[in-house]
């Protein structure tokens, strides 16, 4: 299913990406979804948070993450 008319994302696009571990704005610089109109940005950040959430790669590179805020 197509996420972003704009650029001809699909949800396909953004889970492949946010399984790889890559947050709502790495995949946005990537892809360049909701860089358009905008109107499909809602729909994205849903699409990466379910992805997110199931991912235990994503959950890895958040750890990663925070802890180098910490240090
Ligand atoms: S639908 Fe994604 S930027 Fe317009």
């Amino acid at each position: 299913m197509i996420i972003c008319v704009c650029r001809r994302i699909s949800d396909r696009d953004i889970v492949r990406h946010a399984r790889a571990g890559m947050g709502f704005d790495e995949i946005q610089f990537e892809l360049g979804v909701a860089t358009q109109c905008g109107r499909c940005e809602g729909c994205a950040r849903d699409v990466v948070a379910q992805c997110s959430a199931t991912s235990p790669t994503a959950h890895i590179k958040q750890a990663n993450h925070q802890l180098e805020n910490h240090i």
